[in-house]
């Protein structure tokens, strides 16, 4: 059963631990005039994530459906969603629209340009493209301004069953995660770390987010600007000078 916190007001995590990963899924949803739901879970996982956000709302609702990324854990049970609430609509970046969500959504997907601005209500949204930050050319994340949450994917990734919300050292945890999956013979090079990678984490900690709502592991409550610039030395330490080969 997923386990449901709201991490700040009417945006709630909803968190489901895949034990044999040690490791949290989580998928956030904003309860307002037009309810947004970040991050589908993987197109198995959608009995779980269903039954919860039907704690919250009336599913059928739903408004707004969005990610960062095309990914299973991102938004592999979509067309799920589309087809459970007849409303709902996908929302993402351009580019994610234009290469991958107009074929793969049953209905047209609504595009936000970088810097674009979608209200459900209370809340304000703006769509800020990261592409290959965490991965992916389509990457982005949603910045709620009315609250300063920003919904940052696999951004400090943490392993274990944690708790929903911390203040204390998710860069550290951060760091041993990509430290593992680096390890890994099949899961290396998670992130890459590009010439623009600390640009865009400097734009992202020029947003000042409170709340850094991550996909996997706790959501960080403090300086989420301070997190963010560690984040670029975590992912420039590890990733930043590879052996030749890799
Ligand atoms: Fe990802
Ligand atoms: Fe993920």
């Amino acid at each position: 059963m997923a386990q449901i916190t709201e991490i700040a007001p009417d945006l709630y995590r909803i968190s489901v631990l895949v034990s044999e990963l040690n490791l949290q899924f989580n998928h956030f949803l904003i309860r307002d005039e037009e309810p947004l739901l970040f991050h589908t879970g993987m197109r198995r996982m959608f009995p779980v994530v269903a039954e919860a956000v039907g704690r919250l709302i009336d599913p059928a609702t739903l408004r707004w459906i969005s990610w960062s990324h095309f990914e299973v854990d991102e938004c592999g049970a979509l067309n799920q969603w589309l087809a459970a609430a007849p409303r709902a609509q996908a929302v993402c970046g351009q580019l994610g629209a234009m290469v991958n969500v107009q074929d793969f959504a049953a209905r047209e997907p609504r595009a936000l340009s970088d810097g674009e601005v979608l209200t459900t209500g209370r809340h304000r949204f703006r769509w800020v493209a990261t592409p290959h930050l965490p991965h992916g050319w389509d990457a982005g994340m949603l910045f709620d301004e009315s609250d300063r949450v920003l919904l940052c994917s696999d951004l400090l990734h943490q392993f274990g069953d944690v708790e929903p919300v911390t203040g204390g050292d998710v860069v550290g945890r951060y760091h041993e995660a990509v430290a593992m999956m680096q390890a890994h013979p099949v899961l290396m090079d998670y992130m890459p770390f590009t010439p623009q990678t600390r640009a865009r984490l400097e734009r992202l900690a020029q947003l000042e987010p409170r709340i850094l709502a991550t996909m996997h592991g706790s959501a960080y409550e403090g300086d989420g600007a301070a997190a963010l610039r560690a984040a670029g030395d975590v992912l420039e330490q590890l990733l930043g000078a590879q052996p030749a080969g890799r």
